[in-house]
């Protein structure tokens, strides 16, 4: 018997072998939106990593939506150019299913990646940035720029845009879709109060707020082929006062599943300055995805955040409160974080023959190597299965 952790499941026709997922992950490295030789290591990397699904990172669905002048985009042929070559090159060696984030910025669009933040937030016009989309013209924030105000006409466009990047995703042979419909941005910027301040149909009631991403990933939906799954990344509280709280994830969460998503993974905050986040813990959105699966039956669960070692992610799926994990840093720092759990709690690790020498079964050093696992795990209380 497989660990809860490593058991299967299935997304629509899209089996994963397990429920350790890779979390969308920036990498800020792109050139007008196109990948570069960085994001094919990046990605070939995980592909072999044992991992259920990798989902690459936000990505724009036009130039204006993307968060850095860095970020993927999939707005144009040499973009779709790029990724086509890379699923073909991750298909030749490796059936990891592959999904890809689409976003759009709005307006926390045009900022600098992070290692560049000493130099401020926003990238000028002059420096290769550009002019920022929003549900209202109110900044993000004190010196952030003024957003133009989405109207009829801009709201088609970005529709559009969605759904042109879902057909090329579709094309680039990508196995499943996420919607980024949090940490600020522009579908998360309508649902929340905080940052929509509308007087239209798109604007006031939650039902309101909801209305334009709900119309955007009804089209989407209605663009990728039926067996491929199609996901949300939403949002579980804002961690501001007056934004959004769980009641409202999952109201949200309902309303997704009746246009037939596959899952949600409840994350937070990022809407508007002044988030009020308690002190991060191991696990600490877990009990959002939860809540979710507890009050929408038969919608899937991601949960994120700090799920860094074995035991926490297999005792997350074991005891039901989420039915996938999304691990981020954990797997920057340690790209076969999926072997090594796998062996850690008693299960097959995928390591590609190529590499099987280093297999724990035949390589004597594997528990010098990891040994630390043990400690690491009792100190934050999780017990290690033998
Ligand atoms: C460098 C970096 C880039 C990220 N990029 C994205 C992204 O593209 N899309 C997204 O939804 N979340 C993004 N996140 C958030 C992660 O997916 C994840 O939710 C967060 O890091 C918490 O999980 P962790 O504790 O396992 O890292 C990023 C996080 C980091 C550290």
């Amino acid at each position: 018997m497989p660990s809860a952790l490593f058991s299967p499941i299935k997304l629509r026709g899209l089996e994963l072998a397990n429920r350790v997922v890779l979390s969308p992950l920036c990498q800020f490295m792109a050139k007008d939106g196109t990948a570069q030789p960085w994001h094919f290591m990046n990605a070939y990397h995980y592909a072999v990593s044992g991992a259920g699904l990798i989902i690459l990172e936000a990505t724009g669905v036009e130039d204006v939506g993307r968060i850095t002048p860095g970020c993927l985009g999939l707005y144009s042929d040499e973009n779709e150019a790029a990724l086509t070559q890379l699923i073909k090159g991750i298909r030749s060696y490796s059936n990891t299913p592959v999904g890809i984030q689409l976003s759009h910025a709005g307006r926390k669009a045009s900022t600098r990646p992070t290692w560049e933040l000493h130099k401020g937030n926003n990238v000028s016009i002059e420096d290769g940035g550009w002019d920022v989309t929003g549900p209202t013209t109110e900044p993000f924030g004190e010196g952030w720029p003024t957003p133009i105000y989405l109207d009829e006409q801009g709201l088609t466009r970005v529709l559009d845009s969605f759904v042109q990047s879902t057909r090329r995703a579709q094309r680039c042979g990508f196995d499943m879709i996420e919607v980024h419909v949090a940490h600020g941005y522009l579908l998360h910027q309508f649902v929340s109060p905080m940052s929509n301040k509308r007087t239209d149909k798109y604007g006031g009631s939650l039902e309101n707020r909801m209305r334009f991403p709900l119309e955007v990933i009804a089209a989407m939906r209605a663009a990728f082929p039926a067996e491929k799954p199609i996901g949300v990344r939403i949002t579980g509280r804002d961690f501001n006062e007056g934004g959004l709280e769980l009641e409202d994830a999952v109201i949200f969460a309902r309303e997704l599943q009746k246009l037939g998503i596959d899952y949600v993974t409840p994350s937070a905050g990022n809407v508007a300055p002044g988030m009020k986040i308690p002190p991060v813990s191991p696990g600490y959105m877990v009990p959002f995805a939860e809540r979710v699966k507890q009050d929408v039956p038969g919608m899937n669960a991601m949960a994120v955040g700090l799920i860094v070692l074995p035991e926490q992610a297999n005792e997350i799926i074991a005891s039901g409160k989420a039915d996938m994990v999304a691990i981020g840093r954990a797997f920057m720092d340690d790209p076969r974080w999926a072997w090594h759990a796998a062996t850690a709690l008693g299960d097959t690790p995928a390591i590609p023959p190529a590499w099987n020498r280093a297999n724990p079964k035949v390589w004597p050093a594997y528990p010098m190597v990891h040994g630390q696992s043990r400690e690491m795990a009792e100190g934050m209380g999780h017990a290690r299965r033998e």
